[in-house]
C-alpha cells in the first residue's frame, strides 16, 4: 500500500491503479481507525478490485466549540491497519493540500432539508462541511463506488442525496454498524470514554433495540420516544434525541406506519457525543 499526501500524487497513483481497467472502491475516513472502518475497507475490497482510503480530519464539519483539536490523530497505526485489511492506496492530505485557498469563501455543497434535522439541527453547518469534503474527495479520487457506514445514518442519506443530485457516477454502498461486545457502536469518539462510561454507553444500543421492539408491538411513537429519553437519562447519559423516523428521508412517519422506519439516538456522556441507530425490521 502506498501513502500519498498531495493532490498531484493522488491523481497519478489513482491513474496507475486504474491501468488495466480495475474498479476503484473508496472509503473516506477521519482516521483513528477501528474495526468499523476496516469492515468498510473489506466491503470495498469485495465490491471493487482496488481500494483507496482517505484519512483527513476535516475542519469544515466541526463547529467552533467542537472537538476538532482533540480529535485523535493516529496516521501511522491507521496506515498499518489499512494495509492489513487490503487497502491499495491511502490519501492523507493536510488542510493546505485540500484547502489551498483556505476554507473561507470555499464553494459550498448543501443538501437542504436532510441536513437541517436531528444532528444537523444540533450541529449547524456540520453536514454542509461533510458534503463539501466528500464532493471534493469524490472529484479527486473519482471512484466507481464509495462505502459509508450505516452508523452515521443521517450522513449516509445526505451523501446519497448529494451523489444523486450532482450526478456523481459513483455507487454508494452502506456497511453495517460494527459494535463492541456490549452493543456500543465502535467510534473514534469512544476514546473519550473511560471503562465505566463504556458500559454506561451500552444503554444507547439497548434503548434502540427496545424502541424497535416497541414499534413492532404498539406503534405509539411519541410515548416510545419519551420513554427512550427517560431510559437514557436513567443510565446516566444526557440524551439529545431519541426518535423514530422514516428510514428513506428522516421525515416523521405517517400515522400507524410500522415499516420502513429507523430509530436514532444522540446522547452526551462525559466529553463524548455519541450517535447510533437501528433499522426497524
Ligand atoms: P469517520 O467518523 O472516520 O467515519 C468514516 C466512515 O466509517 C463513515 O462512513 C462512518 O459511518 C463509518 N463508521 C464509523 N463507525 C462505524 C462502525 N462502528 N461501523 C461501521 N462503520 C462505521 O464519517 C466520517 O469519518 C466523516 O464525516 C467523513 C465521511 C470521512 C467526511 O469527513
Amino acid at each position: 500500500m502506498r501513502t500519498v499526501h498531495s493532490v498531484l500524487e493522488l491523481r497519478a497513483a489513482v491513474a496507475e491503479l486504474r491501468r488495466g481497467g480495475d474498479q476503484v472502491g473508496f472509503v473516506p475516513t477521519m482516521g483513528n481507525l477501528h474495526d468499523g472502518h476496516y469492515a468498510l475497507v473489506r466491503l470495498a475490497r469485495e465490491r471493487a478490485n482496488r481500494v483507496v482510503a482517505s484519512v483527513f480530519v476535516n475542519p469544515t464539519q466541526f463547529g467552533p466549540t467542537e472537538d476538532f483539536g482533540a480529535y485523535p490523530r493516529t496516521l501511522e497505526a491507521d496506515a498499518i491497519g489499512l494495509r492489513q485489511h487490503g487497502c491499495d492506496l491511502l490519501f492523507a492530505p493536510s488542510a493546505q493540500d485540500l484547502y489551498p485557498d483556505g476554507t473561507q469563501g470555499h464553494t459550498q455543497v448543501v443538501v437542504p432539508g436532510l441536513s437541517d434535522v436531528l444532528c444537523g439541527a444540533i450541529r449547524p453547518g456540520h453536514f454542509a462541511g461533510v458534503a463539501m469534503v466528500v464532493a471534493k474527495l469524490f472529484n479527486l479520487v473519482r471512484p466507481d463506488l464509495a462505502v459509508f457506514g450505516q452508523k452515521d445514518y443521517q450522513q449516509l442519506l445526505v451523501i446519497r442525496r448529494m451523489t444523486r443530485d450532482l450526478g456523481f457516477p459513483i455507487e454508494i454502498v452502506a456497511g453495517p454498524t460494527e459494535r463492541e461486545p456490549n452493543g456500543l457502536a465502535m467510534s473514534s469518539r469512544n476514546q473519550y470514554l473511560d471503562r465505566v462510561q463504556r458500559e454506561q454507553a451500552a444503554a444507547i444500543h439497548a434503548t434502540l433495540r427496545w424502541m424497535s421492539g416497541e414499534v413492532a408491538a404498539s406503534g405509539a411513537r411519541a410515548g416510545i420516544e419519551t420513554a427512550a429519553m427517560r431510559r437514557l437519562s436513567e443510565a446516566g447519559l444526557s440524551p439529545e434525541y431519541a426518535v423514530i423516523r422514516r428510514a428513506e428521508d428522516l421525515d416523521l412517519p405517517v400515522e400507524g406506519q410500522r415499516e420502513g422506519l429507523v430509530a436514532l439516538v444522540a446522547a452526551r456522556l462525559g466529553t463524548a457525543r455519541l450517535i447510533d441507530n437501528v433499522l426497524i425490521p
